[in-house]
């Protein structure tokens, strides 16, 4: 091979293929490095998850359900948030679950009709929770009721009690 036959070469000028090698060896460099960069992420995370306590953060069982004097004498009034039915008779206060005992849904106060009424699958309960119709196995749980030292209803729902309970105020 003469020496035409191959680049010449000046001082201070670089070989384009030499150029093009260190650029692939660069790039093939910063591949290996983010790959082992994810890699050290990912096992920080598994590390940071697996010493963390596992904690169920789950909303308060009590909560106020106002004042007796925003309860009309039968009334029933269904507390959205907490899914609970505060029921007001002449004889007092009693707190009852909105969940249906047959699958759990959302059971409805109909006024017209004055009864409880599950849309799922047709479960219809008295205001007391009694069932009257449908597949629930049981009656809607009746929650514990007291008035905290400031005169508001304080529903616990952790607590249930029997449906003659009721509170006077
Ligand atoms: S969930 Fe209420 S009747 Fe089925």
């Amino acid at each position: 091979m003469s020496s035409s036959d191959t680049p010449s070469e000046k001082p201070g000028q670089q070989n384009p293929e030499a150029e093009a090698e260190v650029t692939r060896r660069d790039f093939l460099n910063e591949i290996a490095a983010a790959a082992l960069g994810v890699a050290g992420l990912g096992a920080t995370v598994v590390t940071i998850k697996y010493l963390s306590p596992n904690v169920l953060f789950e909303p308060p069982t009590q909560f106020r359900a106002g004042s007796p004097d925003d309860f009309p004498v039968n009334s029933v009034t269904f507390i959205r948030d907490q899914e609970v039915y505060v029921v007001r008779t002449l004889a007092g206060f009693y707190a009852v679950s909105a969940v249906c005992t047959h699958l759990g849904c959302i059971t409805q106060w109909k006024p017209e009709d004055d009864q409880i009424e599950c849309p799922c699958h047709g479960s219809k309960f008295t205001r007391e929770g009694t069932k009257i119709a449908g597949p629930a196995p049981r009656p809607l749980p009746h929650f514990a009721l007291r008035l905290t030292a400031d005169g508001q209803l304080l529903v616990d729902k952790l607590e249930t009690v029997k449906e003659t309970q009721v509170l006077k105020v």
